[in-house]
């Protein structure tokens, strides 16, 4: 019944077909959706594809999003899962698990969340074997190393948000004590997303000048304070979300959208993603968090930063963590 509405140009070529860029996101709580919106309105995939075993929800949630499309540049928006409208999908995006619980740590949920992805990650090899996975669901650098271990997937092709947040943390913490835009700090936390974390405060810098000059036992214990006060709000940014709101959502959905970026439109940017460690710094076999180059063949190459003693041992420990967690798995 339509047909009145154009008149067809006989001369017009057929566009020439251009291969869409799909991209999944299993689980839709509060992190896939902010994920969600921020990759949608930042027009990231061709195609959209949003997963849940709540399958009411995901009806709801694509209806109400797909009514915000006028507003968008195009995507397609399903829901579905990687085994129908979901295959062979670019990037597959894990936020799917159980969440924090007011002051239980990202480690706590461990368990719970190991036998949710023996769950999912069958369907995902078997139907989208050459995409890249990101995951985000916590612990997020446990859940990597069994993601890798289960999909057998190259490490390359693995990878979590880790502290990419943390970072974007550190740096709007800095940017605002010092009244600058806080893209234009250059500072790290590395190591595990959650506890064991710990900031690079020897390499960080503004503008070619280092925040802290000297060495860290040079300093007075007034600066040591108040550099310790930034990073402590940063390491324990999640708990006080959690016990005001319930939840962290915004900020890790512009943060995973920012790594979908990277990765899409091969930025070669450096984030300090979770990726599989083999041989730096002396640790070998465990994920975590390092500044890497990230491209749209995944985690490209690590930076060989230089770090302190007292860096070295906090990577030491948090690797040590989280070999100690992954120890009592039965995967
Ligand atoms: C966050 O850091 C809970 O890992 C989540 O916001």
């Amino acid at each position: 019944m339509f047909e009145q509405i154009f008149t067809p140009n006989p001369d017009a070529e057929k566009p020439t077909p251009i291969r869409p860029r799909k991209g999944v996101i299993i689980g839709v709580g509060q992190v896939g959706m902010a994920c969600a919106y921020s990759i949608l309105i930042q027009n990231c995939f061709d195609e959209l594809i949003l997963q849940d075993i709540n399958q009411e929800k995901v009806q709801g949630e694509v209806m109400d999003l797909r009514h915000g499309m006028p507003f968008l540049s195009p995507t397609e928006l399903k829901g579905g899962t990687v085994a129908d409208e979901g295959k062979d999908a670019d990037m597959v995006i894990i936020t799917a698990g159980a969440a924090q619980k007011p002051g239980e740590t990202r480690l706590e949920l461990v368990g719970r969340n190991v036998n949710i992805f023996k769950g999912i990650l069958g369907d995902v090899v078997k139907y989208c074997p050459n995409a890249i996975l990101l995951i985000v669901t916590n612990p997020v650098d446990i859940l990597t190393y069994v993601t890798l271990k289960i999909t057998q997937f190259p490490s390359a092709r693995v990878l979590g948000s880790g502290t990419v947040l943390d970072t974007a943390r550190f740096r709007s913490l800095i940017g605002h004590k010092l009244g600058i835009d806080s893209r234009s700090v250059h500072a790290y936390i590395m190591g595990e997303h959650g506890d064991s974390e710990f900031p690079v405060w020897s390499s960080a810098h503004i503008g070619g000048t280092k925040i802290v000059s000297g060495e860290w036992n040079d300093l007075s214990n007034s600066e040591k304070e108040e550099l310790n006060n930034i990073f402590n709000q940063v390491k324990n940014a999640a708990y006080d979300i959690i016990k005001l709101k319930g939840y962290t959502s915004y900020a890790i959905g512009l943060g995973v959208t920012d790594i979908v970026k990277a990765i899409l439109q091969s930025h070669e940017r450096i984030l300090t993603i979770s990726t599989l460690i083999s041989g730096l710094y002396g640790i070998n076999d465990v994920c975590l968090s390092l500044p890497t180059v990230v491209n749209e063949k995944g985690a490209l190459k690590s930076v060989n930063l230089s770090l302190n003693d007292l860096e070295k041992e906090q990577l030491l420990n948090s690797a040590q963590v989280l070999k100690d967690i992954f120890k009592q798995l039965d995967l």
